[in-house]
């Protein structure tokens, strides 16, 4: 027998309402904000992610699948969509088009990461991308976004951690402080940051090594190293999230583990979650547009793991499933044949979820299946029904049973 892949999953019948309703929420609340949503294909051209995400990131050195078609084109199955968006908006021109592209997207990603609870290798995120503005009042949109979004879901105690990690020139500067700083324990640093500490010393900042996370205690911070106007578009973010009264903790360790960030970045935690805690997570990025051959356009944006989203929702709320509202007992051929036209009438006239016996069974098992789908009513037809034109429905919770002419059976369940 041939099984799912490690780090897949199957969302069985019994799942899936929680995240059709996500799903729905999400189409709603992002709309509500003016974002419209775009879809970009699952794989793309391999050097789309080299060059955007970063050389020396995770993704990049281990977790892209990526593979040669028959053709010899390098792809890779899609492992974030921001890059494909920036593809997109700069393959159609849409910045040409609109002076801000405010776009939404739920997609399935693909990491070859080690699988853990709330960790897969195919996963679905929900994000939105704001295309087209520098001002700090874009930042609080899109923080701001994130943050309600959680709240109107009915997730608490978020955890909002924000930082800025400047313009190029500061990265450059701050980079090298951080280097001289991390040189005096070099020894004491784990194989792969001392590789990190010549090509990418800020990714140590975001290590989960206990070791490691003392030496950088004492590091230098890239606050510190804000030119002017960076601190000023920063301490105008924080601004505006205190008067909106959104909680948030400046995390000076905050640097994200993609390469095209600026400015501001931010992550939303939720403790229930163990130790993948980040529930969504973004920021900046004014320079990909560019990058990856557009004209210079500023834009910031954020993701967000669906997966992690439902474990809190299935420990801390109820979402209502869609039982039956009738399901349809008959006996008999004739009365086959009636309630397949009675029930095409009660789903499309009186939209109501129906079901009908396929197996010919007896009224006994019909009576069993309506139970176990937790039907809320069973019509009964048999012959005497259609000879006497009336049907009996039973309320399945109440045990009450009436007889109803055929013809007002729609109007038994206005
Ligand atoms: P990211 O931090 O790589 O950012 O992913 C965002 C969110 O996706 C994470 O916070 C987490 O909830 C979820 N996630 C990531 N990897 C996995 C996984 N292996 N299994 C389950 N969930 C996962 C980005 O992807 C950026 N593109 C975000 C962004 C948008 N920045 C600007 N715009």
């Amino acid at each position: 027998m041939i099984n799912n892949i490690k780090g897949t999953k199957d969302i069985l019948p019994n799942e899936t309402p929680i995240w059709q309703y996500v799903e729905n929420k999400i189409h709603v609340f992002f709309k509500q904000f003016g974002y419209s949503e775009i879809r970009t294909p699952k794989f793309e051209d391999t050097a789309l992610f080299h060059r955007s995400i970063g050389e020396d990131t995770d993704i990049v050195t281990k977790e892209m699948y990526s593979w040669v078609d028959q053709g010899g084109n390098n792809l890779t199955l899609k492992p974030e969509v921001t890059v494909s968006v920036v593809r997109s908006l700069i393959q159609h021109k849409l910045n040409y088009t609109n002076k801000i592209n405010r776009l939404y997207y739920i997609d399935s990603l693909f990491r070859r990461e080690r699988p853990q609870k709330g960790r897969f290798r195919q996963f679905e995120q929900f994000g939105i991308e704001a295309i087209g503005s520098d001002q700090p009042e874009q930042d609080v949109e899109v923080i701001s976004m994130a943050y309600y979004f959680y709240d109107s879901i009915g997730v608490k105690n978020l955890k909002l951690k924000i930082n800025s990690i400047g313009s190029q020139e500061t990265r450059n500067e701050y980079k090298k402080a951080l280097q001289e700083f991390l040189l005096d324990s070099k020894e004491d640093l784990s194989e792969v940051s001392q590789k990190r500490l010549i090509t990418n010393p800020m990714r140590i900042l975001d290590t989960k090594i206990d070791f490691e996370k003392e030496i950088i205690k004492n590091a230098p911070k890239i606050i510190d190293f804000l030119n002017p106007e960076d601190k000023k578009h920063f301490d105008t973010i924080l601004n505006y999230l205190d008067k909106l009264n959104i909680k948030y903790e400046i995390d000076h360790l905050l640097v994200r583990g993609l390469d095209y960030y600026s400015r501001t970045v931010f992550e939303i935690q939720s403790d229930l979650l163990g130790s993948q805690s980040a529930l969504c997570g973004g920021g900046r990025y004014d320079y990909l547009v560019e990058e990856l051959g557009g004209k210079p356009t500023s834009a910031i944006g954020f993701a967000a793991g669906i997966e992690r989203l439902i474990i809190i929702l299935n420990e801390t709320s109820n979402i209502p499933y869609s039982y039956p509202d009738v399901y349809i007992v008959s006996l008999g051929s004739k009365a086959i044949e009636y309630s397949a036209k009675l029930a095409q009438d009660l789903r499309f006239n009186n939209n109501l979820i129906v079901v009908t016996d396929t197996l010919k069974q007896s009224l006994k098992s019909q009576m069993k299946e309506a139970n176990k789908l937790k039907a809320k009513h069973t019509i009964i037809i048999g012959k005497k029904e259609l000879d006497n034109k009336k049907i009996i429905i039973k309320n399945m919770e109440s045990g009450n049973q009436d007889e109803i002419d055929f013809e007002k059976v729609r109007l038994y369940f206005k």
